[in-house]
């Protein structure tokens, strides 16, 4: 294609400056105490959207955040690529551990990214990948290059559950219409091994609340006699792995997939190094169910993990109390076929089975979707690979991801298309977390690559 990589660099530092202007912009969708800086952010990105060249921006009132939808409608005939993003991130703290604060981005050097990147919350999820599409679409129009419609649905509650897009899409299936979606907010193996997110996992996410006593008690005075909800709490969770690490929920596996000996054997052939896995997370070992590779574990295979437990005395010094209340919350992640509303009831019932008479427990379901996987013999897949082929010089790799995106299997059931996920970020980017951040020769790349996909799929759709 003419000019891209030349514009790319022409322009590339406002396109650093302008991400810049929108990371300062703390839209965190968990806390309402940043509510109007999540809707300035959903303001932000709809002028971006028009200075890019789309016809029509309109900010999309829902029940909850607004959605940001544009478009540029070249020619009824030819493909429409609906492009989704998200412009919420995630909270920032614990921010004692950031080293500098996460929503003034600063470019610093990594050992993975000597050419620099941007370190601010939402630089990888999914500010940074999201506006690398609207920078694409602008190259595409200001060179002339569009080759076909495209439609953009930028969200801001993907990190709390996407209700309001749900609600949204299926009010609007007609004016979302599409050939294909495409999304950046999944990653790659390493910047020389490219590779395309063919798969996605489900979740089920539930909170659990064990009562013992009526109060907290003296623990001298009731010690050894009533049941301690911490200690069950925790003999609870620890009984729901066996020791192969298997999740002892009944029925938790019935609907699991299992992949045939070659498909493993394919997977295997992706590059990965355990000792490097290791060493960059300051591990002495790996851990998981047994019988299968760690970059099975994270993928192919279903998960049970505590994501925060609490009760009781946490502060100063020591108070001998045997509290009344302990809680947790638990994510399960899930793989294609198992259903997540069935998967919490499983949970449910098997978590008060197991309660012993002496507590009451309670389950509140949070949020969950299905998991996702994409076929690589269909037209946007080869499109994408193609793309890569030409600006990497290499053919990508399809993996499956052990992340979720829980609104992409409702994009197929309400939409009827494919999703396309070509990640531009690395799992050593720290999203999630403090520090985090998005290489700035990732960020060029992914807007390099993109119009190369918009090419390739329209030329693959003839
Ligand atoms: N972008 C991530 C998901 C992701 C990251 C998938 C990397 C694959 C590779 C997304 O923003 C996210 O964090 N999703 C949540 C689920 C959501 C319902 C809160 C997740 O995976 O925990
Ligand atoms: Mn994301
Ligand atoms: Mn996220």
């Amino acid at each position: 294609m003419q000019n891209i990589q030349s514009y790319v660099q022409e322009h590339k530092d406002r396109f650093i400056n302008e991400l810049f202007e929108l990371l300062k912009i703390p839209s965190v969708s968990a806390d309402t105490a940043y509510k109007d800086d999540v809707i300035k952010t959903a303001s932000e990105i709809s002028k971006s959207l028009k200075d890019a060249g789309c016809d029509a921006v309109e900010i999309c009132e829902t029940p909850g955040y607004p959605i940001v939808y544009g478009e540029k409608i070249i020619d009824k005939n030819l493909p429409t690529v609906l492009v989704y993003g998200h412009y919420d991130v995630q909270p920032a703290d614990p921010i004692d551990l950031w080293d500098s604060p996460p929503f003034e981005p600063v470019i610093k050097k990594t050992d993975i990214h000597p050419e620099g990147a941007i370190f601010a919350r939402g630089s990888c999820d999914d500010k940074g990948q999201m506006y690398m599409h609207v920078k694409a679409l602008e190259i595409m129009t200001k060179t002339n290059q569009l080759p076909c419609n495209v439609k953009f649905m930028i969200e801001g509650e993907e990190e709390v559950g996407s209700k309001s897009l749900s609600w949204f899409v299926e009010r609007n299936q007609d004016k979302l219409a599409n050939d294909v979606i495409l999304i950046s907010d999944t990653g790659m193996i390493a910047k020389d091994v490219p590779s395309i997110t063919t798969g996605l996992r489900g979740l089920s996410y539930v909170e659990v609340e064990v009562t013992g006593p009526n109060r907290d008690l003296h623990s001298g005075l009731y010690g050894g006699a009533v049941a301690n909800p911490i200690n069950i709490l925790t003999k609870m969770i620890a009984s729901l792995h066996d020791e192969n690490n298997h999740i002892t929920i009944p029925g938790f596996y019935d609907k699991v997939e299992n992949l045939s000996t070659e498909e493993r054997a394919e997977m295997a052939k992706a590059p990965f190094s355990l000792d490097a896995y290791k060493k960059s997370l300051d591990i002495g070992a790996v851990y998981g169910e047994e019988g299968y590779t760690t970059n099975e574990r994270n993928s192919i295979r279903p998960t049970l993990d505590v994501n925060g437990i609490w009760g009781g005395y946490t502060g100063e010094g020591a108070k001998t109390v045997i509290a009344s209340k302990a809680y947790a919350k638990i994510s399960m992640r899930l793989v294609p076929n198992q259903d997540w509303e069935e998967i919490t009831e499983l949970f449910k019932n098997h978590f008060e089975n197991i309660a012993p008479e002496a507590v009451t427990v309670k389950v509140t379901p949070h949020h969950g979707g299905q998991g996702y996987v994409t076929p690589i013999d269909n037209t946007g897949y080869k499109a994408a690979s193609k793309a890569y082929q030409d600006t990497f010089g290499k053919t990508p790799i399809p993996q499956r991801s052990g992340g979720s995106i829980p609104i992409v299997s409702l994009f197929e059931k309400e939409l009827k298309s494919k999703t396309i996920l070509m990640g531009f970020g690395l799992d050593s980017d720290a999203i999630h977390s403090p520090n985090e951040h998005f290489g700035v020769w990732n960020y060029l790349k992914g807007i390099e690559t993109i119009p190369y996909f918009y090419k390739y799929f329209t030329e693959l759709s003839k």
